[in-house]
Parts: structure tokens; C-alpha cells; sequence
């Protein structure tokens, strides 16, 4: 009986090991490992090549995409280079096919230029910005963005980014022809020469990359009419690689007011950080760490933080325990401390907002409303919503009397989000509002079906990006309900104006109604009080008189 057992297994599991031991046939394949062998192998990955090899965590997981990544990528940072210098963006964005799946792009600013030596290690390495160690609202964070898409570039077509860029109107601009050595991460400079510009001051990027050209929702076509939308200060003009021009003047001079730099907020900053703050902190005492490292922390908050920790003042913050650190933490978030200021956020403003709407799409009806600050995580950030209504023109397949789903167009720090729609806090946040409270039909876990345009933005010093792409918001519950609140508040609105026309709807058919039957009503009297023609047409014009002031009331 155990015999046979044993000759079933051993059939059953021709090349199972024995404990310890390898069967005849993996041993030919490989050599077992050992420590040392493996040990041999082991070394630090670069970031340029764990990134080439992830490429779609970045944003160039297809053709398409990368095309888009790219642009943004460039005028991401011409935008934001601008808005530093404090001077009103004048863009060029242009795409030229070299075959149906290379192109060249190219993106020119008038912004402050670029200091020449730096000009290798920003376009050719990665992680290299200025933007990621300061909580200052801005398109870009990581220092990964145009680095990125020059090693892109260069992984697939071979071609090195181009650079032209002055910063000094007296001087001649520099020309360079940088790629990325992605084993070490370091710039290569191909060519480094002085040239003609026709701007002041500004800078040119070219990339050369493979791509793919498609106009639609998620196209570069849709994000260039949505950045003007986002950024009516900036004049854009974009040449298409069908050959299209597009040109968006600037809807306004006034240039967002420069977002201030700004330290974190104490509600939600996590214990670990704050330990290590407080740990590398060269203040001497806890009140000084707590003033001078976080926003909002006047004297008397501060003493008050201490009081509730029961920590000394002059407690060396530098020598705090974890578990003082703990009392600290959780005091601080018992203490009532003023919110964060709104300077440091640029929004774009309702009105605005409401504006850019209505240059896109031709509705019946508009609204904006716009949150004051929030924080997350020690972050501050603000919801600003516009919603558009009767838009006859949107989805629906063609047919405008069919309602389509709502559309939601979606930005942070005022850059559109095209991608990863369904897996952004803005969508869960408007799925997640009950739409028939204002009148509208939606199936259960469906955005609402309606001619809706819906445009939430959220402005941050830091926002939360599901992945270095930055195609989607992170869930944070405090984001979340801050976007609920806002659309609500559009929402009552609509809900306000549809029931409005339906009443007016209604009131009209109930009118018409009567109109139709006031001959009869006429003819009538006539036969029972034989009345003359004349003394009917009088009746019936009285009493289409008494309609008309009825319904004016
Ligand atoms: N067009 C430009 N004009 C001026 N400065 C620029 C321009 N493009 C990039 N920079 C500088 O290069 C840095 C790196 O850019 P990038 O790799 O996109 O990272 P990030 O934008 O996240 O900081 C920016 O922080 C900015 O200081
Ligand atoms: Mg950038």
C-alpha cells in the first residue's frame, strides 16, 4: 500500500526535490547560488535605470502617452519658470513628425533662462530640481520631469536633447546637446557652443522621440486647450503635427501672485517626521523648534503645545525622546492652531475658473465655487470647482438629445490630468455625491449622466500624486472631503437652477394649455350669454392678459 503511494507521487512530481538536494535536470540548467556568489552581484541600481526600465512610472508607458508626458513635461516647467521670474509666459509648443512614430518637439519660453552649468544636469540626470526640498506650490516637485523625457528621447530614437537658452539680454545664448548616461546618471554634453536667440531671455528645449499622434480626450490637442483654460495669463500658441496652428491669447495680464514658500502646517505631520525634525533640529529649546520650524506656531501656541505635552519649554529638541515626541504629537494636533495662510496657494480663482469654462464649452448655465485652505499631512491645499451646464455639444454620441456621462476635467497646480481618470480622489470624490439630489441620474458607482462639464483644481504646496507620472490624486480623506464640499456647493446650485426651469417648463405647458382652449372658452360664453363677437374677442383677450400677469408673478 505505501509502495504504490510512493510510485504516484514520484510520477506525479517527475522534477521535485528532494530536501535540500536538486534533481539531475535543474542542475544542468543552473548553478545553485550561494551568498558569495550573490553577494558578487549585489549594487546599487541608479535611478536612470531603475526609471529606463520603468519607464511607465513616469508617464511614457505607450506611444501616445509619452508624446503627452513629454509636452507636459516641457511646458511644466516653462510655466513655472516664468511664473518665478514674474514675468507674463509667452509659449511656443511645436510637434513636427519625422515619420508616423518619431517626432520632434519642441517648447519655447520667455522665461529667465538657464544658467549654463547647469544646463547638463537638468536636462540630463535625474532627480535634479529645485523644487523638491521647498513646500511651495508649483507644476513641478520631483526634479525627474524634463530629465526624463530628454532619457526617453534618447532610449528611443538615439537623438540628444537640444538646448538653446539666455539669461542675459547682453550676452549670447547657449546652444548644448546633452544625454543622460543612464549607468551613472550623469549628463554627457555632445555639443556645447554660443548662438543667436531671437528672446531676451528664455529657453528652447528640443526632444526627438518616438510617439504617436491621436487627437481626442487624452490628446496633446485637449491638454494645450486645457492648460490655457487653467493658466489665462499665459499666451500659448501650438503647432499641431497635422499641421494644425492653435493660438490661445492671454485672457488676463495679471500674473498668479507668486506662491510663497512656506513650512509645514503641525496638524498632520506624522510623528516619525516631526521626531526627525525635532532630532536634527538646531534650536535650543522645544517652544524656538516649534516657531521656527512649522507655520502658525506663534509664543503662546507654542506654550501651549508644551503645556498639553507637559514638556518642559526649554527642552533641547535635539535630545527629545520618542516618547516625548509622542506627547508632543499628540498634543499638538488637541491645540487649536490657526490655519494655514493662504498665500503660499495660487488658485486659480472661481471667477476665473468659471471663465476659462465658458471658453471651452458653450453651456446654459455656470457656476463656480471655490473652498478656503485645508491641510493634509501638515500640507495646506485649496478646492476650487466650476461646473457648466446644457452643453449641447458634449457626448451624448453624436445625438444631443442623448445625455452623456458627466465630463470631468480634472487639475492640480494648474496642470490637467488626462490619465488614470478612475484611479484619482477628484473622480471617487464626485462618484461619490449623490447627483439626484440635484436633479441629475446617475447608476450606482457611475459618474452622473448629464450635458455636465465639471472642473475641480486642486492647488497645493505639495500635492499627492499616486505615482511620479502625476496622473492622479492620492486619497486622502482630508482631500477628499474638501472636493466633496466644493462640488456640493456647485451641485446646489444646479440643483437650484434645474428645478427653477422645470417649474418654468412646467408653467409654460400648463399655459399653453389654456391658450389652446381659450377660443373655446370664448365660443362657449358666447352660446350661453349671447354675447356678441366683439364683446368675446374682449373676453378672451382679458383673460390672456390675467395669464400673462400670473405668470410674471
Ligand atoms: N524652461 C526652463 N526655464 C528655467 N528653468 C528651468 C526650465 N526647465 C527646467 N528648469 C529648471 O530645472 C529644474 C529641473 O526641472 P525638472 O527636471 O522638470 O524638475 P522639477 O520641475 O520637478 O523641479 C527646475 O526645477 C527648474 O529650476
Ligand atoms: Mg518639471
Amino acid at each position: 500500500m505505501s509502495k504504490t503511494r510512493k510510485t504516484k507521487a514520484k510520477r506525479a512530481r517527475p522534477a521535485a526535490k528532494a530536501k535540500g538536494r536538486t534533481t539531475k535536470k535543474s542542475r544542468e540548467m543552473a548553478v545553485a547560488a550561494t551568498a558569495e556568489s550573490m553577494a558578487a552581484k549585489q549594487r546599487a541600481i541608479s535611478i536612470s535605470e531603475f526609471f529606463a526600465k520603468n519607464r511607465h512610472l513616469l508617464g511614457f508607458d505607450n506611444p501616445r502617452k509619452a508624446l503627452l508626458t513629454a509636452v507636459k513635461e516641457a511646458v511644466d516647467n516653462s510655466l513655472d519658470a516664468c511664473e518665478e521670474a514674474h514675468i507674463l509666459p509667452e509659449l511656443v509648443i511645436s510637434i513636427k513628425p519625422v515619420t508616423e512614430s518619431k517626432f520632434v518637439l519642441t517648447v519655447q519660453d520667455n522665461g529667465p533662462g538657464i544658467v549654463k552649468q547647469q544646463i547638463p544636469n537638468i536636462f540630463a540626470r535625474l532627480l535634479y530640481g529645485s523644487k523638491f526640498h521647498s513646500l511651495k506650490m508649483s507644476r513641478g516637485q520631483q526634479g525627474i520631469g524634463i530629465s526624463a523625457a530628454g532619457m526617453y528621447g534618447l532610449l528611443t530614437t538615439g537623438e540628444p536633447v537640444q538646448i538653446i537658452s539666455r539669461t542675459n539680454p547682453k550676452k549670447n545664448a547657449h546652444h548644448y546637446h546633452v544625454q543622460i548616461d543612464t549607468t551613472k546618471n550623469k549628463p554627457e554634453v555632445v555639443l556645447d557652443e554660443q548662438c543667436d536667440f531671437e528672446l531676451s531671455t528664455g529657453t528652447n528645449v528640443t526632444i526627438t522621440l518616438e510617439g504617436k499622434y491621436q487627437k481626442g480626450r487624452k490628446s496633446v490637442d485637449e491638454y494645450v486647450a486645457q492648460t490655457a483654460m487653467a493658466n489665462p495669463h499665459a499666451a500659448i500658441i501650438y503647432h499641431a503635427p497635422d499641421g494644425s496652428n492653435y493660438e490661445y491669447p492671454r485672457q488676463t495680464k495679471e500674473i498668479p501672485i507668486p506662491p510663497r514658500e512656506i513650512k509645514p502646517h503641525p496638524y498632520g505631520v506624522e510623528l516619525g517626521l516631526m521626531y526627525k525634525m525635532a532630532r536634527d533640529s538646531s534650536a535650543k529649546q522645544l517652544s524656538a523648534f516649534l516657531q521656527n520650524e512649522f507655520s502658525r506656531v506663534s509664543l503662546r501656541v507654542a506654550n501651549q503645545i508644551c503645556e498639553k505635552a507637559k514638556l518642559r519649554k526649554t527642552l533641547r529638541p535635539s535630545r527629545m525622546s520618542l516618547k516625548q515626541a509622542e506627547a508632543l504629537h499628540t498634543a499638538i494636533n488637541e491645540t487649536k492652531i490657526m490655519a494655514p495662510s493662504t498665500d503660499c496657494i495660487g488658485p486659480i480663482g472661481a471667477e476665473q475658473l468659471e471663465e476659462g469654462l465658458k471658453r471651452v464649452v458653450d453651456a446654459d448655465f455656470y457656476t463656480a465655487s471655490s473652498r478656503s485652505p485645508a491641510v493634509y499631512r501638515g500640507n495646506p491645499f485649496l478646492i476650487e470647482v466650476a461646473l457648466a451646464y446644457g452643453d449641447k455639444s458634449s457626448g451624448g454620441n453624436g445625438d444631443p438629445e442623448k445625455e452623456p456621462l458627466m465630463r470631468l476635467i480634472r487639475i492640480a497646480n494648474r496642470v490637467p490630468l488626462l490619465y488614470q481618470q478612475s484611479a484619482c480622489a477628484i473622480y471617487k470624490s464626485v462618484l461619490d455625491i449623490n447627483w439626484r439630489n440635484y436633479g441629475l441620474s446617475q447608476s450606482r458607482g457611475a459618474l452622473p449622466t448629464a450635458h455636465v462639464t465639471l472642473m475641480v483644481h486642486m492647488a497645493s504646496v505639495w500635492v499627492p500624486f499616486t505615482s511620479e507620472s502625476k496622473e492622479a490624486i492620492a486619497h486622502y480623506p482630508e482631500v477628499v472631503k474638501e472636493i466633496q464640499l466644493a462640488v456640493q456647493e456647485c451641485g446646489r446650485k444646479l440643483g437650484m437652477y434645474l428645478r427653477k426651469k422645470k417649474r418654468i417648463q412646467q408653467e409654460m405647458d400648463k399655459r399653453r394649455y389654456i391658450e389652446t382652449y381659450l377660443p373655446y372658452i370664448g365660443e362657449a360664453l358666447q352660446d350661453i350669454l349671447t354675447l356678441k363677437q366683439k364683446q368675446v374677442n374682449t373676453v378672451v383677450s382679458r383673460l390672456k392678459r390675467v395669464l400673462e400677469k400670473s405668470r410674471k408673478i
